[in-house]
């Protein structure tokens, strides 16, 4: 199977996970064959709570209700795919640039369920590179500071984000503590959002694999 066959099947699996009410949906090409795929079953929820442009524009097309996350409340589950899930299922997100929004539904719902191809499971974080949103007139003072934790800060030229901000990823770091290294980063002036996801990592990590589905809880 692969790559794609692969991310379509962890992506069909989560419809398991999906009871009603009001949910999250986050982004990328994983999360394109789970928008797909609840289309067929669109009747069973409220709306969606859509983590970027891309996601919503894909929704609307299938004619799912597309809601704001300030009058849903907390949602019962979001679903999204990462760039790398470690054993513990702290994330590394961002790698389509939706890392902020993806972040506040993330912390706004009950339970995470993330999506991936059987490649995204790594033993140590780092080797995709980190994804970092900044405010455009911080973007030269972050880079440095990312210098001085040990990555090479690439300036993802051209590109801004939905909250009309910039992207660095940062190369090179080798993320031994997760926990520890996206705090030290949000607390860096001109930091919006750092694409670790281990204050809140996933609950589910749903794996395509050639043998089917693989389900990994955290704890
Ligand atoms: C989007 O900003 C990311 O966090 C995505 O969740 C991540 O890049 C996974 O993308 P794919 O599903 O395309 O691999």
């Amino acid at each position: 199977m692969n790559q794609d066959a692969l991310k379509k099947q962890a992506a069909e699996a989560a419809l398991d996970y999906v009871d009603g009410g009001v949910i999250g949906v986050g982004t990328g090409s994983t999360v394109n064959h789970f928008i797909d795929a609840l289309a067929k079953i669109k009747g069973r929820i409220e709306g969606v709570v859509s983590s970027s442009e891309a996601s919503t524009e894909r929704l609307k097309r299938h004619a799912i209700p597309v809601l704001d996350l300030n009058a849903a409340g907390e949602l019962s589950v979001y679903i999204d795919g990462a760039d790398e899930s470690n054993a513990l299922l702290q994330l590394i997100k961002g790698g389509g640039g939706a890392l902020t929004r993806e972040k506040i539904i993330a912390a706004a719902s009950r339970t995470f369920v993330c999506i991936a191809d059987e490649s995204k499971l790594v033993k140590a974080l780092g080797a995709f590179p980190l994804p970092v949103e900044v405010v455009a007139m911080a973007r030269s003072y972050v880079a440095r500071e990312l210098v001085r934790l040990g990555g090479t800060p690439i300036w993802r030229e051209g590109y801004v984000t939905d909250n009309g901000n910039l992207i660095l990823d940062v190369h090179h770091l080798e993320i031994l503590e997760p926990l520890a290294l996206e705090q030290r980063i949000n607390n860096i002036a001109g930091v919006v959002t750092v694409g670790i996801f281990a204050l809140r990592p996933a609950d589910i990590l749903i794996l395509g694999s050639a043998d089917g589905p693989e389900i990994l809880k955290a704890n």
